[in-house]
């Protein structure tokens, strides 16, 4: 099935293939986009010459404190007396230690920083409250989420200073680790980077909870990926540099849930990472010291058909995956270090990012793990063969087909979709509900970029004449579309017909706020 609907799609991009006049002029575009990162380098130079991520800070290779790793606090909301679920989040300002021994002010849901772990159920009704006491217009969107637009949580839902707002949904998406961040216009990578971000457990009561590890904080780990720049004072830096125009802000350290240089004390047996790039701009390499292989389980929308080996993943800012470790051959008290990496240039140009081929440069240590626990009476055996897959979507035969080109970016403008930035007041284009598409991705500018559809099932069909790798099939959310690529995927359309607009945007906070960023309504 998987093979025909590549080949489909291979007939698909070659019956409207780039012709050659447009193919070299996009080709100059993107070299006049390096030329332009290039110029502004600002010191930041690879080796080939233009403008990379500044290096990350190792945490462990001064005099740091070591901070016990802070465990992702788990909410299970309250029962709402009819079969339903209700959760309470509040958004507010707070203070926390982020690098030991310094006081930063933050944002935070019900907490100085982060926010809980929302456990919530497939096919149960869920309302979720967002009081908003930051003192300025927020919006809380659940990423990754399919759910009624009203609910959505985008740019449309803003909640003003002192108000409260409600979605209310019944959940629709199969077993996953999703999230929820702020989205108001504008404002986005500014209050992320402040604090403002959760995660979303969707449990499904169709997959046994002995089929992967499920203590939570015990053999079932959250990691919320983060990188930040601080002031000398220890504030929170986001004045934003002349290149992170173009390249999103990029900090010098990452923080894991919150902490910099954190360690994690695991018990000596199979243990399930859910990994979250939260970083505004960063697209992340990850990957166990002592060679230790990861089982990718599960990706943004969840799980996948059977485990799949990795050496390494990268993940774009707003990607999700979840990886089953073993750490039962350790001794007790040994180590083993989750390094990350980003991906070298973070320009992807011809790099093979989104392929987890490329390149790494500045690898730090992100977390240390300590096998200090015993093995626990539940511990996992032997990883599952085989997983109850999230259903992915395929299109019928003459689908609609819609074509997004990512542009811009020439000469310090912003990035565009289609050549057109941002209007809230503006309706790009109306899909018919409950249907599905084919949306084709052409990146004609000199990056890579994380691409985000608000609102729908998708899930990858090619990249450029490729199928996708087993571990980028199933339910997507976000998925990179490398410089000069063209990635096809199929969108199954919201249910109902709805006037309230979705997004669909870069995942680079920077290039979402300065408008790379379209949205659409379903009729
Ligand atoms: Cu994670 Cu439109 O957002
Ligand atoms: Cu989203
Ligand atoms: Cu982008």
């Amino acid at each position: 099935m998987l093979q025909r609907v590549a080949g489909a799609l291979r007939g698909v991009n070659q019956s409207s293939s780039v012709d050659p006049l447009r193919r070299a002029l996009v080709l100059g575009a993107a070299g006049a986009a390096l030329a332009q990162l290039n110029a502004c380098g600002g010191g930041h130079d690879n080796m080939m010459g233009w403008a990379i991520a500044p290096p990350l800070i190792d945490p462990y290779a001064g005099t740091n404190t070591q901070q016990p790793l802070p465990i992702i606090p788990m909410d299970q909301g309250l029962d709402d007396g009819s079969g339903g679920r209700t959760f309470s989040l509040v958004a507010q300002r707070g203070s926390a230690q982020l690098l030991s021994g310094v006081t930063t002010n933050t944002l935070g849901y019900n907490g100085a920083v982060l926010g809980p772990a929302l456990r919530l159920r497939t096919g149960q009704q869920t309302t979720i409250r967002v009081q908003n006491n930051i003192g300025e217009s927020t919006t809380a969107h659940w990423h990754g989420l399919v759910v009624p637009t009203e609910a959505d949580g985008g740019p449309h839902q803003a909640i003003a200073p002192g108000a409260t707002w409600q979605a209310s949904f019944t959940v629709a998406n199969p077993a996953s680790t999703c999230w929820y961040h702020p989205h108001p216009h504008g404002a986005t990578g500014r209050q992320v980077v402040s604090g403002l971000a959760g995660l979303l457990i969707v449990d499904d009561p169709a997959v046994p909870a002995a089929a992967l590890p499920g203590t939570w904080g015990v053999d079932d780990l959250a990691l919320v990926l983060q990188d930040k720049r601080f002031t000398a004072s220890g504030q929170i830096d986001y004045t934003l540099r002349a290149e992170e125009q173009l390249t999103g802000y990029m900090g010098d350290r990452l923080l894991v849930n919150g902490a910099f240089g954190p360690v994690w004390q695991a018990p000596r047996q199979w243990v399930r990472l859910r990994l979250l790039n939260g970083c505004n701009a960063r697209t992340l390499t990850l990957r166990l010291g002592n060679a230790a292989p990861m089982l990718q389980v599960a990706n943004e929308g969840g799980l996948l058909a059977a485990p799949v080996t990795r050496a390494s993943l990268v993940l774009a800012p707003g990607e999700r995956a979840e990886v089953l470790v073993d750490f039962g051959a350790l001794a007790s008290g040994e180590e083993i270090r989750l390094y990350a990496a980003t991906v070298a240039g973070g320009m992807g140009f011809g790099m093979g990012m989104g392929t987890g081929a490329g390149s790494v440069a500045s690898e730090i240590t992100a977390l240390k793990i300590r096998a200090s626990l015993p093995r626990q009476p539940n511990a996992m055996a032997s990883p599952p063969g085989s997983l109850p897959a999230a259903p992915s979507v395929a299109p019928g035969a003459g689908a609609i087909i819609r074509s997004f080109n990512l542009d811009g970016g020439m000469m310090g403008s912003p990035f565009t979709i289609n050549a057109k930035g941002f209007d809230i007041n503006r309706i790009d284009f109306a899909v018919p509900a409950n249907t599905v598409e084919v949306w084709r991705f052409f990146n004609m500018t000199g990056m890579a970029h994380p691409m985000h559809v608000h609102g729908v099932r998708m899930s990858l069909l090619s990249r450029d004449a490729a199928a996708p790798a087993v571990y980028e099939r199933g339910l997507r959310d976000t998925f990179i579309v490398d410089s000069m690529q063209t990635v096809a995927v199929a969108v199954q359309t919201p249910a109902a017909a709805s006037s309230t607009p979705l997004m669909l945007h870069c995942h680079i906070l920077e290039h979402e706020d300065a408008g790379m960023m379209t949205q659409f309504i379903s009729v």
